[in-house]
């Protein structure tokens, strides 16, 4: 027990939420700046209506043996929304899983591009690229003009089947990529016959500025990943591909799994679609984020960090040592704001909210960072 209790990374324990506070056993309120699934806060009430009402009417049976009205209703809109042609969903329970059916997929066809430092998972092919360990099948390119330059040799000498990227790599540190970059690799991807998939396990459902990230960047993928916020907090991974290019039910596993598209979980991720659309949250998160990039450059100073980056609501504080970084968490925690660390060093601190938060809350969660207040 003791042992359990000193795993997690804020030494409280959570008894409920309430929009984008957490208030612990003992009381106490904390804005939850940390976490990367509730994309609504806790307990949006047509969220919870929408929980409520499936649970009571079938918590879920699998789609293994029928149909159910959530899932198909679920996968009809992602496949839209995503814009990728002639687009099938295959649901899973998480990110990993979905990355790892798609990968196991494209290593049956040749090898595959990754990006040095992503993260995809710790399953068995993605643990591969989430670790940096090396593969015969699996290329690691570092982001950036060498990666491309390493990518078109590949791409001449190996039979590349598949491209897998995230568009801002969080636990790298908060790096997002260029524009350019991404194009050019797609690109290179598209001409060479191979699958070009995007990981919006963690930038999706809006969190960037658009529902999917690629959507701002101009550029659309073959294969997209889905994971932690579409089932609206309850567990729903997901991939939407590209069934002219991609033929999932053809991979080793199948798609088959029990708990994959989770009645109550589709009910909940289309719950979270219409409040997204409704209150056009991608959208006022793409206006915010100029002047949330203002408030992070002019309090670089106060807390330590030399630079700010990010997208969206998901920003990164570098400060390129783990000490400073930590120091920064525990003064924001004391305060009663829950901020994490990131970066291989975890040098980098992380400001992640609920895309519901505004202006004031951030202003809030900045300066409990701050070494003097
Ligand atoms: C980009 C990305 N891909 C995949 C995953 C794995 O998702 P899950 O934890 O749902 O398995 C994560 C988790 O942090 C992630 O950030």
């Amino acid at each position: 027990m003791a042992q359990q209790e000193s795993l997690p990374f804020f030494p409280i324990i959570v008894e409920r939420g309430e929009g984008p506070y957490l208030v612990d056993e003992h009381g106490r309120r904390y804005l939850d700046f940390a976490e990367s699934i509730n994309v609504l806060g806790f307990g949006h009430p047509q969220l919870i209506r929408a929980i409520s009402t499936q649970a009571a009417r079938l918590v879920h049976y699998t789609s293994m043996l029928a149909w159910n009205r959530p899932c198909l209703s679920l996968s009809k809109r992602l496949a839209s929304l995503t814009g990728i042609p002639r687009a099938r969903v295959a649901f899973t329970s998480t990110g990993s899983e979905a990355n790892e059916l798609l990968l196991d997929h494209l290593l049956e066809k040749g090898d595959v591009i990754a990006l040095r430092g992503a993260y995809h998972g710790l399953l068995t092919w993605t643990s591969f690229i989430t670790l940096g360990r090396e593969h015969p099948n699996i290329h690691q390119i570092p982001p950036g003009p060498a990666g491309l330059h390493e990518a078109r040799r590949l791409f001449r000498e190996e039979n590349i089947s598949g491209v897998i990227v995230e568009t801002l790599m969080v636990h790298a540190g908060i790096v997002p990529l260029g524009e350019d970059f991404l194009r050019e690799l797609r690109d290179l991807a598209h001409d060479n016959a191979a699958v070009f998939v995007v990981d919006e396990v963690y930038t999706g459902m809006g969190k960037t500025g658009s529902l999917f990230s690629y959507q701002r960047l101009g550029f659309r993928p073959d294969a997209v990943t889905l994971g932690k916020s579409i089932g609206g907090g309850l567990p729903l991974g997901g991939i939407v591909y590209d069934s002219g290019v991609v033929e999932l039910t053809r991979a080793p596993g199948g798609t088959s799994t029990s708990q994959g598209a989770n009645t109550t979980a589709c009910a909940a991720g289309n719950a979270l679609l219409d409040i997204l659309e409704e209150e056009q949250i991608p959208n006022r998160v793409l206006e915010m984020e100029p002047e949330i990039g203002r408030l992070l450059e002019e309090h670089l100073d106060v807390i330590g960090a030399r630079e700010a980056r990010g997208r969206g609501f998901i920003w990164g504080l570098d400060t390129g040592d783990p000490g400073v970084a930590r120091a920064a968490v525990e003064r924001a925690l004391e305060r009663g704001v829950l901020v994490s660390t990131m970066g291989h060093r975890d040098e980098v601190v992380r400001l992640a909210p609920p895309l519901v938060v505004g202006l004031e809350e951030w202003r809030k969660a900045i300066s409990s960072l701050a070494r003097h207040t």
